[in-house]
């Protein structure tokens, strides 16, 4: 199990985890939000964007479409589940179909625990905790060896 708490202090220092994180993305990598309202999933995935290459005017939170796609040095699928009710409105949005795709691309997914069951396999979760106005605690965690590269990396700095 590779683990790694970060605290963060303010939007930029979420907004630097995630580019990082972008950075060093293996291609296949599913990454599941959780955390409540305004906790930092959108802002933590535009860095992450950001670090993938996607140019930032095409970064916007998918809450009115559920998904959106950006190009950058890999394809990006964006997911924001929040208006799901469970897994069976997710089946109705074929949510499987964008599933199926993960290997080729990367996926973030907002309000992941909404599918917790039919979540792809070998992801990684990142968990959100409000602490203060401007601080949020984020815990990243996967049991999948693609991401090995990635913790040490967050982990050596
Ligand atoms: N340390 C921090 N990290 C991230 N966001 C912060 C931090 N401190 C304050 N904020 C504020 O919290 C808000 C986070 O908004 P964001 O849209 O990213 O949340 P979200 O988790 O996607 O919410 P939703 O569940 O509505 O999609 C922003 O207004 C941001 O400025
Ligand atoms: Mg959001």
């Amino acid at each position: 199990m590779y683990k790694f708490e970060y605290l963060s202090n303010s939007p930029a220092a979420t907004l630097s985890l995630g580019k990082k994180i972008g950075e060093l993305l293996p291609v296949g990598s599913v990454i599941a939000l959780t955390g409540e309202l305004g906790c930092g999933k959108t802002l933590i995935t535009r860095g992450i964007c950001t670090g993938l290459g996607v140019p930032s005017r095409q970064i916007n939170s998918p809450t009115f479409v559920l998904v959106n796609e950006y190009k950058g040095r890999l394809p990006v699928i964006h997911m924001d589940l929040y208006r799901l009710e469970g897994v069976y409105d997710g089946f109705e949005i074929g949510i499987t179909d964008y599933f199926s795709r993960a290997a080729d691309s990367v996926m973030i997914i907002e309000w992941a625990e909404k599918v917790r069951t039919i979540l792809p396999p070998d992801l990684m979760w990142a968990e959100f905790d409000i602490i203060s106005d401007k601080q949020r605690r984020i815990v990243l965690s996967t049991d999948a060896k693609k991401f090995a590269g990635l913790f040490k990396e967050l982990k050596g700095k």
